[in-house]
């Protein structure tokens, strides 16, 4: 049996509304992208809801929009600092370098596995460099607290986006996880919680920053924004179907990929119940064992069980040696056909590329969370197609492996 980590989550009825949508010859981003925008942002309770071809776009496009705004002043500008968690996924942290912005680094709370808030406020406290902005990821399925993020931008006047990418059908009470501050990013790649195969998003409450993510999605034309009629008033001898406002690259989706998600969004709540289960089997399977479910004190209680969705499990070897014991357990673990990976890439410091453009070596071991996590801590699958079989035979597996 196999345990994979991840799987197309693609069913009959998704590739009928492919082959329907190709049959109907509307290709390119157009009606089912505008009818899918307008579910996602009624799932999320947000204004707006921009789709794009990638969670990493939805990244560039927030930091874009932020950058060079068509009104009013921009809310970064390059040289400006932003906090990022050290376990981190590389294109939270590429827009930021990429587009001119200083990237700081804080260490993981060993329970969320999300910026620790103490740390970053030690460091604004301490630090000669103004910081100006935080882009928490809201990681694996869990909701970093709305309000605390929000408490913490407003004291220390920073610009708050979220990175929500692996966190979709993830509750903190009555909002969504990452819907506080300016924008949301989100992704539909294959095996997240609903997928498009490729795809992603952008949710936010701002009219004019949707209006900005609208033209620079797609090379800065003004065709798509809600204010385009009154870009038209003075075109200027340029005609109103080829005027462009803003910066831009090409970065819009398919209506396939719109087609599938409607489809997909349909059937959300079931797969976050099945994937909330599914992590709820394996914790309690490993009770007093060697072997932790990090977060699964969200499991714990009804009102906040709505606050994980659990796009993968994250496990963590317990005890003594629990860095040589976690190389066995994983080796073991593969060799029974359970698939395992590290915690998004482990301690993103201790990544080649991070010192490459560091302007100093960076020094990963400082992030001693960041580091344990990456030592003692893995993934296994959690993905709503699991059956009841592979998900006993997950917990058996993993119960024979907290042995070693
Ligand atoms: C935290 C995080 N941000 C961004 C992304 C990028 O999303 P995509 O793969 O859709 O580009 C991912 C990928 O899963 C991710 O885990």
């Amino acid at each position: 049996m196999r345990i994979p980590l991840a799987s197309s989550g693609l069913r009959p009825k998704d590739i009928e509304e492919v082959i329907k949508t190709l049959n109907s010859g509307n290709l390119t981003m157009g009606a089912r992208v505008r009818e899918f925008e307008t579910a996602m942002a009624r799932y999320l309770n947000a204004k707006h809801f921009v789709m794009v071809n990638s969670g990493s776009s939805a990244n560039l496009l927030m930091i874009e929009a932020l950058l060079r705004p068509t009104y009013g002043k921009s809310l970064l500008s390059p040289g400006d600092s932003v906090l990022l968690p050290a376990i981190a996924w590389p294109t939270t942290v590429w827009p930021i370098v990429q587009l001119g912005l200083n990237p700081v680094f804080i260490d993981v709370d060993l329970e969320t596995l999300s910026i620790d808030l103490n740390m970053a406020q030690k460091l604004i406290d301490n630090s000669r460099i103004p910081i100006r902005g935080i882009f928490p990821i809201h990681p694996l399925g869990r909701a970093i607290s709305n309000a605390a993020l929000k408490e913490f931008s407003l004291k220390n006047e920073l610009v708050l986006i979220n990175d929500v990418c692996e966190s979709l059908g993830s509750w903190d009470g009555k909002l969504h996880a990452g819907t506080e501050g300016i924008a949301s990013s989100f992704s539909f790649y294959f095996s997240h919680h609903i997928t498009t195969m490729e795809g992603g998003g952008i949710a936010t409450n701002d009219d004019y920053y949707a209006d900005d993510l609208r033209s620079m999605r797609s090379h800065g034309w003004s065709r798509d924004r809600s204010d385009a009629a009154e870009w038209n008033q003075n075109l200027n001898n340029n005609d109103s179907k080829f005027l462009f406002v803003s910066t831009g690259y090409n970065l819009r989706p398919m209506e396939i990929q719109a087609a599938i998600g409607l489809r997909q969004l349909e059937d959300l709540d079931t797969f976050v119940s099945n994937r909330r289960r599914i992590a709820a089997t394996v914790s309690k399977a490993l009770d007093n064992s060697s072997l932790r479910v990090v977060g699964a004190k969200t499991l714990e209680f009804e009102s906040s069980a709505k606050s994980h969705s659990w796009m993968l499990i994250p496990i963590q070897v317990m005890g003594p040696n629990a860095r040589e014991r976690k190389e066995k357990i994983t080796r073991h673990l593969n060799e029974l056909g359970v698939e395992t990976r590290p915690v998004l890439t482990g301690n993103f410091l201790a990544q080649p590329a991070i010192q490459r453009i560091m302007r100093k070596l960076s020094d990963a071991e400082k992030f001693v969370n960041a580091t344990k996590i990456a030592q003692e801590a893995f993934l296994v699958g959690a993905h709503h197609d699991l059956d009841s079989d592979q998900i006993n035979f997950l917990c058996q597996s993993l119960n024979s492996a907290s042995k070693i």
